[in-house]
């Protein structure tokens, strides 16, 4: 059995008023689930006329010329003006061309995902997201997939695993292999800190040929996914990484599906306990995230038959 499997917890190890908000969640869960196109068409429309991710959610040399003035999404008082050098790293035309996925697999780090068995079905959709640079290879490839068509990185990784780029970069643009010839999306412009060590793995990765193909979110569309959310009934300092490419896939997408998102510390069936990522126990960070109020809207817009969230094995 699955190493997950051979823990049930004692109840005493389960924090208090967990079991009760698990539960809840689980018959929520449990109906039939099925796609409800007028729904789906009526929160997409929604989201495109809010936040037009279409044509903004990426920074291209198309609707970002030269002088334009960037605001900064987590530090509405910092500007930057766009230079001749920042313009040149800039995607020349949009990543994803004028079309629509039929599916796509939005892959969060929960670590529900450890001994899940998801793998194949994640790796057979058309467009694959995931989260942070997540570790991948031989010892996952069963549980969460190896296909990636697209990988978000906080900064942070950068500044924390590979001394914010500012020594010897190979080994970040080694680790990068794993994604193949993915889009790496940075937050360059979110805040101050994040636009000189995103610029110096964009030359990292220019420098050394990787073929990972480096892209940035526009703060133009941060903010107002942030604004839309809120106006959703979410209170958070900041959207987490998740929420965020959910959003940007539910605009592109007829069918988003996702996988490891799940913010408790037990596994919704036999609450066995669980690591915060599939990889490691690293905590969220609730003073910028509120998890657990995120899942609860993703949970409505499954219930609605918007996106299909998977708990549990495949
Ligand atoms: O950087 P951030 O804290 O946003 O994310 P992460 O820990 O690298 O995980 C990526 C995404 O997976 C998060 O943004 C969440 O949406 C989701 N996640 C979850 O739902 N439950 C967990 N236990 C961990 C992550």
């Amino acid at each position: 059995p699955p190493s997950h499997k051979k823990s049930r917890p004692r109840p005493s190890e389960l924090c208090k008023g967990c079991r009760e908000v698990i539960e809840k969640v689980q018959k929520r869960y449990s109906q039939p689930w099925k796609k409800q196109e007028d729904n789906y068409q009526k929160f997409r429309s929604l989201l495109s006329s809010k936040c037009h991710g279409f044509d903004k959610a990426i920074i291209t040399q198309t609707n970002t010329p030269v002088g334009s003035k960037l605001v900064y999404d987590g530090e509405k008082k910092r500007t930057l003006q766009v230079t001749p050098e920042i313009f040149s790293t800039f995607a020349k035309e949009h990543p994803f061309p004028n079309k629509t996925w039929d599916t796509c697999a939005v892959v969060g780090n929960g670590g529900i995902l450890t001994d899940s068995g998801c793998g194949k079905m994640i790796d057979s959709a058309q467009f694959v997201i995931r989260c942070n640079l997540p570790p991948l290879g031989k010892s996952y490839e069963k549980h969460v997939g190896i296909k990636t068509d697209l990988v978000t990185a906080n900064p942070s990784i950068f500044i924390d695993k590979y001394g914010a780029l500012m020594g010897r970069r190979r080994q970040f643009v080694e680790s990068l292999r794993s994604y193949g010839n993915s889009l790496l999306l940075l937050p360059a412009f979110s805040y101050g800190f994040n636009t000189p060590v995103c610029l110096r793995a964009v030359y990292s990765i220019e420098d050394f040929e990787s073929p990972t193909r480096p892209i940035f979110f526009n703060p133009e569309y941060l903010q107002s996914l942030a604004l839309f959310w809120r106006s959703q009934g979410l209170r958070a300092v900041r959207l987490s990484t998740g929420i965020i490419m959910t959003s940007l896939v539910l605009e592109h997408c007829a069918n988003v599906h996702l996988y490891g998102f799940w913010p408790f510390n037990n596994h919704p069936d036999g609450l066995y306990a669980l690591t915060n990522h599939y990889y490691d126990d690293r905590q969220t960070k609730t003073k910028f995230h509120a998890m657990p109020a995120e899942f609860d809207l993703l949970l409505r817009l499954h219930s609605q038959g918007v996106l299909r969230l998977h708990l549990g094995d495949c």
